[in-house]
């Protein structure tokens, strides 16, 4: 674990086709490789969303942007650096069929970076698609940023750093800055690192209000064989987004469980009994970065990320379990995760959606239709918090496919 003495304050996510250079570039940040899971090894691909922490420093005496820097002497001039900030980084996977789990982490992004690697034409598809995403999920807050530069002479760069330009000026991410790096030979991260500080805000948060945590993660830390006594209960890994956690508070978490009995789910009370950071085993947590809590579930419960899409709160401040999903749905013109555009066609009362609800992908039927305000009956419930926003995707050519957006209503 590494130890800054401070939990991050903002989560950076990452975005863009497959095999751009996101995980190559997060660990050129941070010095850890996010990709660990055996399938993600032997497939070269990310999985499951990453995440890896990173502090930024910032010398005083070398002008913007050779100054910056993650570690605290100065690469340019040697001398010692001032910390500017504490990040967290969500690494979201580019494969087409994993636009489930890149809607998923982005839920917890409060700014991202979209890369794009300078040897293919642009967009490739991914790119289109997760930049869709993004702005689906309110995430306005975006570097663009050009990687691979050192595969191509300098013309070619240039060329290709045209093409971003004039893409990007068509999104919403038109006033975007647009860096060129190598991930890989680490070219030009200072200026990286500079453009993130001066584009990506930490959010304001209200640490008074009631706890809001959404799950990204869960584990079961214990090793096989290991004795009664020494077990260790379920881990949930996630993000605040308002409100803080300390050591003893009680919890309770949503949808919960399926009663198999009463054929419904049930939240689940518990305690917590340890809270990890990057700055390491702390006493309380607040919004900012990702976290880990120790809780006195059977640590079966919470193992391979049972828990994800699931909210933390305390007991009885959060949403009731529901159901029923109202929303005020906007569709794109054009579903774009495919090389061809499709057209996206009007939803269909009785259609079958998939509905992105912070963390949770949760699938549901739609029973009512009327103009831009629809009702979704979900196959099992979620907490939904009114005002939040959605991503729906529908089903095109055997894979689920970004379509719209909706409001919480
Ligand atoms: P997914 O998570 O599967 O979407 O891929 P990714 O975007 O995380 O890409 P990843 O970091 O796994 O890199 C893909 C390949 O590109 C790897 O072989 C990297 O070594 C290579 N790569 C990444 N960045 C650079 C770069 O700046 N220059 C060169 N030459 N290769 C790079
Ligand atoms: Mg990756
Ligand atoms: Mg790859």
């Amino acid at each position: 674990i590494k130890k800054y003495g401070y939990q991050p304050c903002v989560n950076i996510g990452t975005a863009g086709h497959v095999d751009h250079g996101k995980t190559t570039l997060i660990q050129a940040l941070t010095g850890s490789w996010t990709s660990v899971h055996s399938q993600e090894l032997k497939r070269g691909i990310t999985i499951r969303v990453g995440y890896s922490d990173a502090a930024f420093y910032k010398c005083k005496s070398c002008e913007e942007p050779l100054g910056y820097s993650t570690t605290p002497k100065c690469n340019n001039c040697g001398k010692e650096s001032e910390l500017s900030r504490v990040v967290s980084f969500v690494d979201s996977p580019g494969h087409e069929s994993l636009m489930a789990n890149m809607l998923s982490g982005s839920a917890l992004m409060d700014g991202a970076l979209l890369l794009v690697a300078a040897n293919e034409k642009v967009p490739k598809p991914q790119t289109k698609e997760h930049l869709l995403a993004l702005q689906t999920l309110g995430i306005q807050q975006i570097v663009v940023v050009q990687n691979k530069v050192d595969l191509l002479p300098y013309k070619e760069v240039m060329a290709n750093y045209q093409d971003i330009t004039k893409f990007v000026k068509g999104t919403f991410a038109a006033k975007s800055p647009i860096i060129p790096i190598s991930a890989q030979s680490g070219l030009n991260i200072d200026a990286l690192i500079g453009s993130i500080e001066s584009t990506i805000k930490t959010p304001e948060r209200d640490e008074k209000k009631d706890t809001v945590m959404h799950v990204l993660r869960s584990f079961d830390v214990n090793k096989p064989g290991i004795k009664l006594k020494d077990i260790k209960g379920g881990v949930i890994g996630g993000s605040l987004t308002q409100g803080i956690f300390k050591i003893g508070d009680e919890i309770e978490i949503k949808p919960g469980i399926m009663n198999e009995k009463k054929k419904s789910y049930e939240p689940l009370l518990t305690e917590i009994t340890s809270l990890g950071t990057a700055a390491g085993i702390v006493e309380s947590v607040k919004p900012g970065g990702l976290v880990a809590i120790g809780t006195k579930l059977d640590p079966s419960m919470t193992r391979s990320d049972s828990f994800i899409g699931s909210v933390i709160g305390k007991p009885g401040t959060l949403p009731e379990n529901s159901t029923l999903l109202k929303l005020e749905v906007n569709l794109f013109d054009v579903a774009v995760g495919i090389t061809e555009d499709i057209k996206v066609k009007p939803i269909q009362s009785g259609e079958l959606l998939r509905l992105n609800i912070g963390t949770a992908p949760v699938l549901g039927k739609v029973t009512k239709l009327k103009s831009k305000n629809i009702e979704i009956e979900l196959r099992r419930p979620a907490c939904i918090f009114e005002g939040g926003n959605v991503a729906i995707s529908r089903r095109i050519d055997e894979r689920w496919r970004l379509i719209g957006a909706g409001i919480i209503g």
